[in-house]
């Protein structure tokens, strides 16, 4: 044992760094484990001579005292480090609550249609996006190369055969698999996302919903037609709530009308909303054309029928005064966060 080993022993403590508690107990075996080189040094203590032992004996117990101070400070340090790792929320607290979701317009103004023609007896049809050239266009009156085509835009999937599938760009395709399948007399409404190739604006968009409406029985007529339209806008516009019929033109209707309600915000007054003339185009309907009926196996001499359809977004324009279409599709938020009271439970 010399001076310069316990020295240099000495300084090695002092300058001992562990990071965790494994690195300190490593550190405490190697100096003052049971093999460890303080014990060896006291080991050695025993075999030397007095003179010798009055020398080390102090510096021995010293370095020991440094030693196990210097251990048992790094062990609190390094708990200490662990400790400010573990996440410090207190458990005790409340979880976050999770956010209300609210529904979107356009299915508030769905359900509310819905809910009405419920009323009124309809059973609700839904039929696929993907449809074919038939269902969409051949079966609705529409004959090949027909110019009344161009008053929809259609987005093709297929084509170079007769029957191309394509994006159905109105609900009327369901309508008429309803007459393929029902018993008669059919009443029906076909709400759903329909699909035009159309130029996106504040005014129109390529993705659009709509609610269509079919009834066939014997003896149906306009008369009928527009009894269940009027209803139909009472209850949605409210009781005072008129209506008027403009000349329309439809391959699958005839005759054809478009539908106005009077504008429930100047109450006929004329505003901005209707540009002035008191009246808010909502609908297209008419009667079934006797072809229409035919091509899905109904006897047109037998029964008749109206038809009719309309674009939820431009409902929901009107109802919540929305003046940009693309507010429906942008998922903004602000926008939605708009309609949370909207929700009836
Ligand atoms: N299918 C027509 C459209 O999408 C609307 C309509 C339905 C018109 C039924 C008359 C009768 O424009």
């Amino acid at each position: 044992m010399t001076r310069e080993e316990i020295d240099r022993l000495k300084a090695q403590i002092e300058e001992l760094k562990c990071k965790t508690a494994k690195e300190v107990e490593e550190a405490r075996i190697r100096f003052l484990g049971k093999k460890g080189e303080l014990t060896r040094l006291f080991e050695e203590f025993r075999l030397i001579d007095k003179e010798q032992k009055k020398e080390f004996g102090k510096v021995l117990n010293e370095l020991k005292q440094s030693a196990t101070a210097k251990i048992e400070e790094l062990k609190e340090m390094a708990q200490g480090a662990a400790e400010a790792l573990m996440p410090k929320e207190d458990l005790t607290m409340p979880g976050d609550p999770y956010e209300l979701g609210s529904r979107h317009p356009v299915s508030i103004v769905r359900q509310e249609i819905v809910d009405i023609f419920r009323k009124f007896g309809y059973d609700v049809a839904e039929g696929p996006e993907i449809e074919d050239d038939y269902h969409v266009f051949e079966a609705l009156n529409f004959p090949p190369n027909h110019p009344a085509r161009d008053m929809q835009d259609t987005f093709f999937i297929s084509s170079g055969h007769l029957n191309p599938l394509l994006l159905r760009t109105h609900t009327s395709s369901v309508q008429v698999r309803a007459m393929e399948k029902m018993d008669l007399p059919i009443r029906v409404i076909c709400p759903g996302r329909v699909f035009r190739n159309e130029a996106i604006s504040a005014r129109a968009h390529c993705i659009f919903h709509q609610v269509e409406g079919l009834y066939i029985d014997e003896g149906v007529t306009f008369a009928d037609l527009k009894q269940s339209i009027l209803l139909f806008a009472r209850e949605m516009f409210g009781p005072e709530t008129e209506i008027r019929m403009r000349p329309s033109y439809f391959p699958f209707t005839e005759p054809s009308a478009e539908v106005d309600v009077s504008c429930n915000i100047c109450h006929g007054k004329g505003c901005n909303i209707c540009k002035g003339t008191g009246w808010l185009e909502i609908m297209g309907c008419g009667m079934v054309d006797p072809n229409v009926l035919e091509a899905s196996g109904i006897d047109s001499k037998k029964y008749t029928g109206f038809a009719f359809g309309m674009g939820l977004e431009r409902i929901a324009m009107l109802k919540w005064r929305v003046n940009d279409l693309r507010h429906y599709f942008e998922n903004d938020m602000r926008f939605l966060q708009e309609f949370d009271t909207a929700i009836e439970v």
